[in-house]
């Protein structure tokens, strides 16, 4: 077992969605440990995210780049690092197809800078060190609508210039635990939701066009299906496997929740109407639009956490029910963080990745 009591974790990205709740769920558990943030604050971080640890003497900020790898040798070094848990990355598909570069330089070489960093500094002592890659269920590729959820021993098959930058990272991790002994584990989670999550991604998008009586855009049919944890789930995950994964391994991360996207949209619809019912009584569902589909958009994910729940003993605690509840309510009661963060660059995105999207015939 790998004790966190006393550790020193660089989290990266942890400005971020999944990155400001880990660090909540581990300051909270571990009253010892000192967590430095490292985060280059791109449009998908906000210091907004993380306001009430602010006063924690146990948790530092840091602005940086991962891929600067000066910064990040000094950093492991003056703050005496002794674990990393990388989060940062550019994470959405669909800027990844409009603009692939940035998820090149932080997912590939930002990861690489940072695994550099770790060998040299931990150098002698990999033993009291670890290095916990945040990866993706997308690096397996699309699944069938009877195919077997996706195993450890699934074969890699990106299919977007996201989960493709994110396999090349888990590849060169591998070879760094392969190579130099690093000790190194990787996860792999399907997608996840809950407070903080940036608007662009479907459910906190969904909520918030709702609420602005904007149209709903759902990609094609709405029958493509994704496996929904919530966040808290991952970190427990993520907080076990630093503990306890066996070094080199991977472990997917899953919901047991697999929902088709038009089902979520209804859903949260119908959550709206009764928690934030619209003045003339109509439903929200009336703002849903099908509009031009993805490219090379996955059909289906799904996972399969045997390992993890054999190995770790871990599952999902919250409910698809619950947990859509309790994420609706809070980005009710979270406006304000919300109009922080879209900026003039969300309004831009929107632009552009909605422009040319004409209506279709939806299911
Ligand atoms: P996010 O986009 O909300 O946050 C990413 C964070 O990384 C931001 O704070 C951003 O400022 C920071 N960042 C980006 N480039 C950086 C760089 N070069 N240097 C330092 N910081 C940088 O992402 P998220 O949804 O919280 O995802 C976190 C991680 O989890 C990612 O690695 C993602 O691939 C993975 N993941 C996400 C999901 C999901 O459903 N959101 C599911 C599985 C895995
Ligand atoms: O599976 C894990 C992945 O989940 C993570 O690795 C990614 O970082 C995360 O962004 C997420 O990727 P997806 O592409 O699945 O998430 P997104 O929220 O962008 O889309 C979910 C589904 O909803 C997908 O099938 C596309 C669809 N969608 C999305 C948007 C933004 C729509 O139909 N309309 C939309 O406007």
């Amino acid at each position: 077992m790998y004790a966190l009591a006393n550790k020193r974790i660089l989290v990266t990205g942890g400005a971020g969605f999944i990155g400001c709740n880990f660090l909540r769920y581990i300051l909270v558990r571990h009253p010892q440990v000192r967590a430095v943030n490292f985060d280059a604050l791109t449009y998908a971080g906000s210091l907004s995210s993380l306001k009430d640890l602010c006063d924690d003497d146990r948790y530092t900020f840091i602005r940086g780049d991962i891929s600067d790898a000066a910064l990040v040798r000094k950093t492991l070094e003056e703050h005496e690092i002794d674990t990393i848990v990388n989060f940062a990355a550019e994470s959405h598909v669909d800027r990844s197809i409009t603009g692939p570069a940035a998820f090149i330089q932080t997912n590939i070489v930002g990861t690489f800078t940072l695994l550099e960093a770790a060998r040299e500094a931990w150098a002698g002592r990999f033993e009291s060190c670890r290095f916990l890659h945040v990866s993706t269920d997308e690096v397996y590729g699309t699944l069938g609508p009877t195919d077997h959820p996706f195993r450890e021993t699934t074969p890699y098959a990106p299919n977007s210039p996201y989960s493709a930058s994110k396999a090349s990272a888990d590849h060169l991790v591998r070879a760094y635990h392969e190579t130099y002994g690093l000790p190194v584990v990787t996860t792999n989670c399907s997608n996840n939701y809950g407070p903080y999550q940036y608007p662009e991604k479907l459910i906190p998008l969904m909520i918030i066009n709702s609420l602005t009586g904007k149209s709903l855009p759902v990609y094609g049919d709405g029958l493509q299906v994704r496996d929904w944890l919530y966040v808290e789930d991952h970190c427990a995950a993520v907080h076990a496997v630093l503990q306890e994964g066996r070094l080199g391994q991977t472990y997917n991360i899953g919901g047991l929740n697999e929902k088709k996207n038009i089902e979520i949209v209804h859903i949260i619809c119908n959550m709206l109407d009764e928690l934030r019912p619209k003045p003339g009584g109509s439903s929200y569902k009336q703002q849903i639009t099908h509009v031009k589909d993805r490219p090379g958009h996955d059909r289906r994910y799904a996972i399969d956490a045997g390992k993890l729940r054999s190995e770790l003993g871990w599952t999902p605690q919250e409910s698809f029910e619950t947990g859509i509840r309790k994420t609706i309510q809070w980005y009710l009661a979270n406006q304000d963080w919300v109009n922080s963060v879209m900026s003039e660059n969300y309004d831009q995105w929107i632009a552009l990745n909605y422009a040319n999207r004409e209506e279709v015939t939806g299911a």
